[in-house]
């Protein structure tokens, strides 16, 4: 079963300048919440227990939003507004979840995995990217139910425009195992246009193994200076760990950019 779950939150958010000049990405309200508790009630429908997020002393406000209790105990003594009682529940309940490890200096998506080696207790873990919110159908849930039935590691997969694979980790497929599962032969972190084996591009649900830590501890950097998770992946498979590519059903939104933040707003407004 996967019970523990990993997000990692320290990257800084040159994407969405100004606003992560100040703020942390995350806590970015998307149609009047904050994009992490999305994720975050992903994670519960899809059975996830614990959630370690891996922060940076710099985004420590991720921390205050779910450590604010005397604030909220004041207010509802003084106000006793069911609203906020009832937001200040939700605030308690996920925080009974999470745990916090940092990560200070952006090295890359593998080197935030890693950070987490010490807590990470079963098999396979799931990891979570918040940049990519995944609405209208569990991805995580659904991806869990393919590892249950494969008993190997999982990833999001969808079809991108050729012109943009140099933003992905883009796939090489081989076998079909049903419907929306293929086994992956390469993964290749953000190749040029000529470079790509294909335009099927990682999404950010990952169902890892624990194996997986031993293999960034011996990593050297890849594509720009950072210790990527697919180049981690790719090691794997080279030693034969089937990994599935699983094409997820839901609608994809990318919270990373400018205008995929506003857009996201409006998709979530009309669900
Ligand atoms: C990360 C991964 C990439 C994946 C993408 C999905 O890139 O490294 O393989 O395709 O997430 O959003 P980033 O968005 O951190 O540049």
């Amino acid at each position: 079963m996967i019970k523990q779950a990993i997000i990692p939150l320290a990257g800084l958010g040159t994407r969405l300048l100004p606003l992560t000049s100040v703020f942390a990405k995350e806590l970015l309200p998307i149609n009047g919440k904050p994009g992490i508790e999305y994720i975050l009630e992903e994670c519960i429908d899809a059975g996830i227990k614990e959630v370690i997020f891996i922060i940076s002393t710099k985004k420590k406000m991720i921390k205050n939003y779910f450590y604010n209790d005397k604030f909220y105990k004041k207010i509802i003594k003084k106000k006793k507004d069911p609203r906020i009682i009832n937001e200040y529940k939700k605030i308690l309940k996920f925080k009974k979840m999470i745990k916090f490890v940092y990560q200070d200096k952006p090295k890359g998506t593998g080197d935030a995995v890693l950070k987490t080696k010490k807590f990470i207790r079963d098999k396979y873990f799931l990891m979570l990217l918040p940049d990519d919110l995944i609405v209208k159908k569990n991805c995580s849930k659904d991806m869990i139910k393919v590892h249950n039935k494969y008993k190997c590691s999982v990833m999001a997969s969808m079809s991108v425009n050729k012109k943009s694979v140099s933003r992905w980790g883009i796939y090489n497929l081989s076998k079909k195992f049903s419907k929306n599962n293929f086994l992956i032969k390469n993964v290749v972190e953000k190749p040029s246009i000529d470079n790509a084996p294909s335009n099927q591009a990682v999404i950010g649900r990952y169902i890892l193994p624990k194996t997986i830590f031993k293999k960034i501890l011996n990593q050297n950097p890849g594509k720009g200076g950072e210790i990527h998770i697919t180049d981690a992946i790719q090691s794997l498979i080279d030693e034969n760990e089937n990994f599935i590519a699983h094409k997820f059903s839901g609608k994809y939104l990318d919270c990373g950019t400018m205008d995929g933040y506003i857009n996201s707003g409006k998709v979530i407004n009309k669900l």
